[in-house]
C-alpha cells in the first residue's frame, strides 16, 4: 500500500517516511531508524514491546519503575527491569526525586541487566508520584534534572535520556530550557510530550515545543511526542517540528503494526493472528492468570471495530482459565476467513 502524503512545509514536498532516519551514536549502539513506542505502565511489558519490535518499532523503553523500590531491591520494580535480548537497545525508565536515588537504582540494574540506556521520567502526571517530588514535578526544575542526568551516568556509565513534558503547568514552558541543560550534563537522547503536566488529556498535544526543543539542542536526538495515532500524522511531525524520531503511545494500543515503515492496515483475520502470537508471549513470559487478565484489555483494543467481536468480549473478561481463552481466540480466527 502506498500512501504519499503531500505536504508542502519548510520546502519538503513528498512523504518522508520512507526517507533514510539521521543517525545517531549513543554510547556503542546505534539509534534504531524506527519510531519508537512509548512506554504505558500496565500494557508496554515485554511482549507487547517484542511484538512491535517485529512490526519494525525502534528504541525500546520499560514501563516506568520505582527508583527507590530498586533500592529496596523491592521484587516488583525488579521485575519490571526484565527484558529479551531482542528487545535491545532498550531504555529502562526509573522515577523518583533525588539525584542519589536515581544513580543508586541504575548502579543496581546496570550491574544485574545490563540495559542499554536509563531513562529518567519528568512528565508522569499522577498525584501518588507529583505529590512525592517525582515524575511530572520534576518539570519545575530544569537544574535538577540535569543533576540528575550527569549522576546517573557518572555512576553507571550507561547513556542516559530524560522524557519531558512542555512544562509543569501552563504556560511555564521549561522544556526547552530542561532539554538544553539535560544535554550539558550529558543526555544522550531527548523525548517530549508535547502537554503540560498539569494538562487534562482532553486538551490537544501543542507541537510547537518539540520544535523549540529541537531547535535548542545541538547533537543529540529528539524525539517528539503526543497524539500520533496514523502514518499521516507521524509525517506531520516530522514535518512540522523536524524531531528524529516520533513516538506513539496510545494509537499503538492494539495496533503494533502502526510501527511498520510502510503505512499497513492488517486484514483482521492478520490482526488476530498478531493478538495470538502476542497471546504466546505472554503466557511465556508471565504467570498464567496474568497472561489472562492482561489479554482482556489487549482483545479488546486488537479487535475494535470488528464484527462479531462484541459478543466474545463479555466471555474474554470473565475466563480464567488460560486455553479457554486461546480456544477463543483460534475460533474467532477461523471465524473470520
Ligand atoms: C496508560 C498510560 C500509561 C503511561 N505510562 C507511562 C510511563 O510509565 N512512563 C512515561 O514516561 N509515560 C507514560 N505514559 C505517557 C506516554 O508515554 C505518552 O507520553 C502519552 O501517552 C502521550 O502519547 P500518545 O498521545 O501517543 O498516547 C503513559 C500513558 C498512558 C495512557
Amino acid at each position: 500500500m502506498n500512501l504519499l502524503i503531500e505536504i508542502d512545509k519548510k520546502g519538503k514536498d513528498k512523504s518522508t517516511l520512507n526517507q533514510p532516519q539521521s543517525k545517531f551514536t549513543i554510547g556503542n549502539w546505534e539509534l534504531p531508524a524506527g519510531n519508537i513506542l512509548a512506554p504505558m505502565a500496565g500494557t508496554t511489558d515485554s511482549p507487547y514491546r517484542r511484538i512491535t519490535r517485529r512490526f519494525g518499532s525502534g528504541l525500546l523503553y520499560s514501563e516506568c519503575i520505582s527508583a527507590e523500590g530498586l533500592r529496596r531491591s523491592g521484587r516488583k520494580s525488579l521485575e519490571l527491569v526484565k527484558f529479551h535480548p531482542d528487545e535491545r537497545p532498550i531504555a529502562i525508565q526509573l522515577f523518583g526525586s533525588e539525584p542519589r536515588q536515581f544513580a543508586e537504582a541504575a548502579s543496581i540494574i546496570a550491574e544485574m541487566f545490563q540495559p542499554d540506556m536509563i531513562d529518567i521520567n519528568c512528565g508522569c502526571p499522577v498525584k501518588r508520584m507529583v505529590s512525592r517530588n517525582s515524575g511530572g514535578f520534576l518539570m519545575q526544575y530544569p537544574e535538577l534534572i540535569g543533576e540528575i542526568v550527569a549522576e546517573t551516568r557518572n555512576a553507571t556509565g550507561l547513556p542516559v535520556s530524560v522524557k519531558l513534558r512542555t512544562g509543569y503547568r501552563q504556560p511555564d514552558d521549561t522544556a526547552q530550557e530542561t532539554a538544553v541543560i539535560a544535554e550539558a550534563a550529558g543526555a544522550s537522547l531527548i523525548a517530549i510530550h508535547a502537554r503540560y503536566v498539569r494538562s487534562s488529556w482532553s486538551s490537544n498535544a501543542d507541537w510547537q515545543i518539540i520544535g523549540d526543543v529541537k531547535e535548542a539542542v545541538k547533537t543529540i536526538p529528539v524525539v517528539g511526542n503526543g497524539d500520533v495515532r496514523t502514518w499521516e500524522d507521524i509525517e506531520r511531525m516530522k514535518t512540522v517540528t523536524d524531531c528524529d524520531r516520533v513516538m506513539i503511545g496510545r494509537g499503538a494500543r492494539g495496533r503494533p503494526w502502526i510501527f511498520s515503515a510502510d503505512p499497513y492496515i492488517p486484514t483482521d483475520r492478520e490482526k488476530i493472528d498478531v493478538l495470538l502470537d502476542h497471546y504466546i508471549l505472554m503466557l511465556d513470559y508471565m504467570p498464567e492468570i496474568h497472561a489472562v487478565k492482561r489479554m482482556r484489555k489487549h482483545f479488546n483494543w486488537y479487535t475494535k471495530g470488528m464484527p462479531n467481536a462484541a459478543r466474545l468480549r463479555e466471555r474474554v473478561m470473565k475466563i480464567e482459565n488460560p486455553a479457554e481463552v486461546m480456544e477463543i481466540l483460534v475460533h474467532f480466527r477461523e471465524e473470520i476467513s
